[in-house]
């Protein structure tokens, strides 16, 4: 279970991108983080794998706080957060299997890790997770040869590799076309009950978090202004968070029925 309580953070003397946030994300369950661009959803992410440093605030993962870890016990709890990436962040000249394992530098030594010497526990998890995600045919080819929904296969796997506790997504299916992107969301979700991980999706694509994760959460201006199920999430919602602006009405539409999802609404550039 991820616990966020009070976060805020703020670059420099500017304003805070995040204000107080709090939000508690059970096991099992997927949640897309919604809001127009700069409303603070990668900062949030990067917060809690501390890619950047939270201002102030709690967040704890299974029990652990995370704020003002250092050295290696930063670098433990670390590894216990999987993240996946808009543009995958794959090693093209690499193999599938290499980038895999990359998933487990955070487990082996740096001689194992330069030499390439896995343990064989390591590659048989990666054969089984590839397999899950039915790329295992691919393990010797190079990332570059990949598709967008392939190399972003890989990266989920790389993620599954850390043994993580949770699972952070930051718009990883924007790179990707409607009916990959679809494939990834399931596959996320999937994950998600599969292992029983909280899922943090940040994702513009409000179609695709109404059909696909269990709650949405809104940010503007780096306050949540919606939490709810998709369900709830109608156009009150979704003026509220894009000020009436970012996204299409149909948007708010019920999902199509599978066989005719190819019209999407369109992803904001970042
Ligand atoms: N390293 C940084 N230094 C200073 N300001 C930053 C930094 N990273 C982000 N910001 C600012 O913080 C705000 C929130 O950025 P963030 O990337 O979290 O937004 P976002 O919701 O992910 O947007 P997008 O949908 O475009 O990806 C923006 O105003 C941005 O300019
Ligand atoms: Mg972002």
């Amino acid at each position: 279970m991820l616990e966020i309580s009070n976060l805020i953070k703020r670059y420099g003397h500017d304003e805070p991108v995040l204000k107080g946030l709090d939000l508690a994300v059970e096991d099992n369950s997927v949640i897309a983080i919604v809001g127009a661009s700069g409303a603070g959803k990668s900062t949030l992410l990067r917060c809690i794998n501390r890619l950047v440093e939270p201002t102030s605030g709690s967040i704890k993962l299974n029990g652990t706080e995370i704020v003002n870890l250092r050295h290696r016990d930063l670098r433990r709890v670390r590894r216990k957060i999987g993240m996946v990436f808009q543009g995958f962040n794959l090693i093209d000249r690499l193999t599938v299997m290499e980038n895999v394992l990359a998933g487990r530098l955070g487990y082996v030594s740096l001689f194992q890790a330069v030499t390439r010497r896995y343990p064989a526990a390591d590659i048989e998890r990666a054969f089984v997770l590839m397999e899950r995600v039915g790329i295992a045919h691919y393990a010797n080819k190079r990332a570059d040869e990949l598709s967008g929904g392939e190399r972003q296969r890989v990266g989920v796997v790389r993620a599954l590799m850390q043994e993580p506790e949770v699972l952070l997504a930051d718009e990883p299916t924007a790179s990707l076309d409607p009916r990959t992107s679809e494939q990834i969301m399931v596959l996320l979700q999937s994950l998600a009950s599969e292992l029983s991980l909280p899922v943090l999706i940040n994702i513009h694509n409000v179609a695709q978090a109404r059909s696909y994760t269990d709650r949405i959460v809104g940010l503007r201006h780096g306050t949540m202004i919606f939490d709810g199920t998709p369900g709830d999430f109608d156009k009150e919602a979704l003026d509220t968070i894009y000020g009436g602006i970012e996204a299409p009405e149909d948007d708010t539409a019920p999902p199509p029925s599978s066989g005719e999802r190819e019209k999407e609404a369109p992803h904001d550039a970042t």
